[in-house]
């Protein structure tokens, strides 16, 4: 297996004579493939209809020549100025009704059929000219989808949206239904009636927000296809990628995944945030999950800072190298960067590259090339990812429909799945992400950190996954609404109430972080016998399950505040808060207690011990120079250093390049 090693390269940005060096230094770094074409529309399609690839046929010649493979941008990621001088409709409009113009990137909206058609036309004639070229390795549709622009509020949204309605309720009345239109007048006489939720006076149709939701991802998605069929139609078997972004709330990456032979990830954790490793461990762990067993790769970071924080730290010596093998432990097949060579001019002069303006004195190149050299010698010795045993359920829908408005509180849903990752990231537990809809008996425990909209089906086999063997645990506001935002009969948590054996009687939500002295309440029972819950509360009804700690301060003290059954053969377990770290790391043992999973598990203080196949990962986040206990021994790293250990406990060498 070849681990790909490279980056985002941009030739057009620079005189051909610039392109004889690009090549020889990319040589010198180990580059085995580039990503190019991604910004060039305006270079390859100059004016509508002519095409001037004469250019990236050199370029592609003399990566080829150099036996770099290609990763081939359709180019349609941000329009030409001609674009939408001639079709201003294709600009894309905001909520509240400003027309974003050309002049940045990514200016179109992703339902103009002039946007949609010239896009389409473009990947076409790219893989047309290319698809039988000898560097091209894969396609890379578009770029980062929905990164600027997710969503738009033109009328040609609006009607596009309508239609989509009508797919999916068949007539007016059936909508009427699932939106509960009854309420405050909101009765659609006909589908011509109904819009996108632009600005409006106060809060919108629930069910009308999380269904636009659903249309924007998959309106853009409708993007993604039309350029994948394009593309296929000439080039029916060169793997197809398109670049994700991590925990990206727009867009449903599960349904997008499956559109993908490659799955690919930007990911840009910031150098100054002591949260960076495991937060940057937790998205490799999405792109493994997503991918399923395809391949994922590490499509883009950043050799040093970026330039789009307020403030942008460059990353110490080793942190690039650590995080990137993080990375490859994680199952990554490729790691690349943006970008190759460091712009001079336009909106990124000041993002790091591979090849800085510096030069190749810099500190940041040598660390390139070293770089470059290991990973061409680990490639050929890895295994397939390891899968984890334990899954963590992530659903767009909840997301969506749990950080709207006039909700009982306000949640921050992916915080809520952070702090159940940490917890087993500082445990040393290995983790997939888990779509609801998906098989989950191949997991010894589940968490739901929580499932605000579900389908009574979803619930069932949540439950059946319990009652069959498995180990459960449910965090509050899950089972609340089914798919369209109606509140789920009986007292929420439908058919997963009895396999919890709680009702849930009243919510008393806690105060907002920073809007009281103190906004946690007190826990007793657990183990620490004190601890405490931030974000929710409630009143909660035993009907099967026992209480292993109670809320010990507030309105409900005396209250169950986190419950466990024996559920069937598995058991389940339910927080009627967000536990601190140490309650949630004493509930994570007791969930998985007798498992291997604890058995296997390895915590490391400012560092992780990640399995791959037959290698264990050793990564050191730490800038001081630090040992690692494994197996009863110590391995020594230097500041964010890394060790491969095979099965024999055997450290796997490279020989680093002069
Ligand atoms: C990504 C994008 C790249 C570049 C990079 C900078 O979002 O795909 O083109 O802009 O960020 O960090």
């Amino acid at each position: 297996m070849t681990i790909w090693f490279g980056g985002d390269y941009n030739p057009e940005q620079w005189d051909e004579s610039v392109w004889v060096d690009d090549v020889e230094l990319m040589q010198q770094a180990g580059v085995s493939m580039v990503t190019i074409g991604v910004f060039s529309w305006a270079m390859l399609e100059p004016e509508e209809g002519t095409y001037t690839f004469a250019w990236l046929d050199r370029v592609m010649d003399s990566l080829h020549a150099a036996g770099i493979r290609v990763d081939l941008a359709t180019a349609t990621a941000s329009p030409p100025p001609w674009l939408s001088h001639r079709y201003p409709q294709s600009l894309p409009l905001t909520e509240t009704g400003v027309r974003l113009q050309r002049g940045s990137r990514q200016h179109y909206c992703p339902s103009s059929p002039d946007y949609r058609r010239l896009a389409t036309r473009l990947a076409g004639e790219v893989a047309r000219r290319y698809a039988d070229h000898p560097a091209l390795e894969m396609w890379h549709i578009n770029n980062e989808y929905g990164c600027h622009v997710s969503r738009c509020y033109c009328e040609t949204s609006a009607a596009r949206f309508r239609g989509w309605l009508m797919e999916k309720y068949g007539t007016v009345e059936a909508l009427n239904r699932a939106w509960g239109t009854a309420f405050w007048s909101q009765r659609y006489g006909s589908f011509d009636e109904v819009t996108v939720p632009s600005a409006a006076p106060i809060f919108r149709n629930p069910s009308q927000l999380l269904d636009f939701d659903r249309f924007s991802s998959d309106e853009l998605l409708g993007v993604l296809r039309e350029e994948i069929a394009a593309v296929r139609a000439v080039s029916p078997a060169v793997p197809i990628t398109t670049n994700f972004m991590g925990f990206f709330k727009p867009l449903d990456y599960w349904a997008w995944a499956a559109e993908l032979d490659v799955i690919s990830d930007d990911c840009y954790p910031d150098p100054s945030d002591p949260d960076s490793p495991y937060l940057a461990a937790m998205t490799r762990d999405l792109m493994r999950s997503l991918a399923g067993g395809k391949p994922w790769v590490l499509m883009e970071q950043a050799v040093g800072a970026v330039n789009w924080r307020p403030s942008n730290a460059a990353k110490p010596e080793g942190m690039m190298r650590a995080l990137s093998y993080q990375a490859v432990a994680r199952g990554a097949d490729g790691i690349l960067f943006f970008q190759w060579r460091q712009s001079e001019r336009g909106a990124e002069r000041f993002h790091s590259a591979m090849l800085p303006h510096t030069g190749t004195e810099s500190v940041s190149w040598k660390a390139v090339c070293a770089l470059g050299a290991e990973l061409q010698q680990l490639g050929d010795g890895l295994d397939a990812p390891t899968r984890s045993a334990v899954g963590i359920i992530l659903d767009w829908d909840s997301w969506w429909g749990i950080e709207q408005s006039a909700l009982p509180t306000t949640i921050d849903y992916l915080g809520g799945v952070r702090a159940w990752y940490r917890t087993l990231y500082d445990a040393g537990i290995a983790v997939d992400f888990v779509n609801p809809r998906s098989d989950l008996r191949e997991y010894t425990a589940v968490i739901v950190p929580s499932l605000f909209v579900a389908a009574s089906e979803t619930l069932e086999t949540l439950s059946a996954f319990a009652e069959s063997g498995g180990r459960l645990l449910v965090g509050y506001q899950s089972g609340i609404t089914d798919a369209e935002g109606r509140l789920t009969p009986g007292g929420y948590l439908g058919p997963l109430a009895d396999t919890l054996g709680v009702r849930i009687d009243e919510f008393f939500p806690l105060p907002l972080p920073g809007t009281v002295a103190d906004d946690a309440v007190r826990l007793a029972g657990g183990r620490p016998q004190e601890g405490s819950g931030t974000v929710w509360s409630e009143r909660l009804i035993l009907t099967g399950a026992d209480a292993v700690a109670r809320f010990a301060s507030g309105p409900l003290q005396g209250h169950p505040a986190i419950t466990e059954r024996t559920a069937g053969t598995g058991l389940a377990l339910y927080c009627a808060t967000l536990p601190d770290e140490a309650t949630r790391t004493w509930l994570i043992e007791r969930l998985l207690a007798g498992t291997r999973v604890l058995e296997d598990a390895i915590a490391v203080d400012n560092g992780e011990v990640v399995r791959r196949g037959r290698h264990r990962f050793v990564i050191s986040h730490s800038p001081q120079a630090i040992a690692i206990e494994l197996d009863g021994a110590p391995v020594d790293l230097e500041p964010y250093g890394v060790a491969i250990l095979d099965d024999d406990g055997h450290s796997v060498e490279w020989e680093p390049r002069a």
